[in-house]
Formats: C-alpha cells, sequence, structure tokens
C-alpha cells in the first residue's frame, strides 16, 4: 500500500474545492449580483467567512501538506531528512484534522443559512422573511423579497454549493485521518522500510534484500 499517493490525490481535490469555496463566499457579499449599500443588508452568515476561511484559507495547509507527501523522498520531510515518512504521515494527520474542523465549521454555517433564508427587503424593512426553511419548498413565499432581485435563488444556490464542497473537503480529510493512520502504522510504502524501524536513513547506502529501494 502506498499511502503517500494516496494523500496526493486527496490535496489535489482540495485545492479547486478551496477556490471555489473562497468564490461563493464573495458571490454572497453581493446578494443577486449587486454591491448592496449597507454592509448590514447581507445575511448575517455571509459574514461568518464559512467559504472563505474555514473551507478556504484553513484548506490550503492541508492541501499543500497531502500533495507533498508522495513528493517528499523516502526518508525526508519539510526539507528534514531525518525526520522521517512516518512522522510525515503522523503529521498530515493533524493537517488533516485542521481541515476536518474547517470544512465542518462551513458546512455548518452554510446549512443555518440554508434554513434561515437570506436577508432581504420586503418593501418597508430589511430582515429575514423566511424560517426553518419554509421557503425551501415553497417558491410562492419567495416574492416576500422584494429586493435584491434574485436574492432567494443566489442565497439557495451558493450556500447549497459550499454546503457540499464542504462536505466532500471534510470526508476528504477525514479520508487522509484514516490514511495517515495506516502510514504511520505501516511506515508508508517500501521504500523506507529498509532503513530499520525508526524508519530514519543513515548515511550510509542501504540496499533492501529485495532491491526494491537504496536509502542514500
Ligand atoms: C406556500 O406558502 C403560502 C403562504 O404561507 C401558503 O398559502 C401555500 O399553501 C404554501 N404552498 C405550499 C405548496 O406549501
Amino acid at each position: 500500500m502506498c499511502t503517500g499517493g494516496c494523500a496526493k490525490c486527496l490535496g489535489i481535490t482540495l485545492i479547486p474545492l478551496a477556490v471555489l469555496c473562497t468564490l461563493a463566499n464573495i458571490l454572497l457579499f453581493f446578494p443577486g449580483g449587486k454591491v448592496v449599500e449597507n454592509n448590514q443588508n447581507i445575511t448575517d452568515e455571509v459574514w461568518y467567512f464559512g467559504g472563505i476561511l474555514g473551507s478556504g484559507v484553513l484548506m490550503i495547509f492541508p492541501a499543500l501538506v497531502f500533495l507533498g507527501l508522495k513528493n517528499n523522498d523516502c526518508c525526508g520531510c519539510c526539507g528534514n531528512e531525518s525526520c522521517g515518512k512516518r512522522f510525515a504521515m503522523f503529521s498530515s494527520i493533524i493537517f488533516a484534522a485542521v481541515g476536518v474542523l474547517g470544512a465542518g465549521y462551513c458546512f455548518v454555517v452554510s446549512a443555518v443559512a440554508l434554513n434561515r433564508g437570506p436577508k432581504c427587503d420586503d418593501g418597508k424593512d430589511w430582515l429575514y422573511p423566511f424560517q426553518d426553511g419554509n421557503y425551501l419548498g415553497n417558491h410562492t413565499i419567495w416574492t416576500m423579497c422584494k429586493s435584491p432581485d434574485t436574492i432567494v435563488p443566489w442565497h439557495l444556490t451558493l450556500f447549497a454549493l459550499l454546503l457540499v464542497m464542504s462536505g466532500i473537503q471534510a470526508v476528504l480529510c477525514g479520508i487522509q485521518v484514516v490514511n495517515g493512520l495506516f502510514g504511520t502504522i505501516c511506515g508508508d510504502c517500501k521504500c523506507c522500510g529498509c532503513c530499520g524501524v525508526s524508519n530514519r536513513c543513515f548515511s550510509l547506502i542501504t540496499l533492501c534484500a529485495d532491491n526494491s529501494c537504496i536509502c542514500t
């Protein structure tokens, strides 16, 4: 089993998701595609930065760490040759946990926002005209929002996208928690197996019994 390769695919998938979540969160600041004159007219949950911080910035760290797991040569991580691949896999568990927390935060914020509905102008006041997700299955009450135009589908589409994408991110990072545990226990690939139980490379050339790797 080569768990580093799996981690790399996870890292590659996380990056476009992080970019899309950041974009979705930014678009939510422009309800219906328009600039609102008063910041207080933007739905509260948009200001929780679920997509920008939770599924965006926080996801960069696990994504980069996962990507690097494959490229680390057999006995290095973070440019430190002595720390070993097991340690790299072990530290990836911590980053994966950070990813689960970030994506989980975005997921919860999006679920709350979908349930509560958007803040909009009902003709008299800026308020939240919907409750308990009652607008989700009833198009007729969408007209309670007079402005901004298309605020309801805007809110619904973007927060639903954030919900799905952050859910995928949480699952991918969850997979890396398990993958990292395997990597820590099994020492990833065969490559470092020749260097002893500590998986440290020594400064002499070591050739594995099965010729599968050379550590220098
Ligand atoms: C939608 O909401 C309106 C207003 O509350 C109600 O009269 C109507 O029956 C609802 N329609 C559905 C399909 O639930």
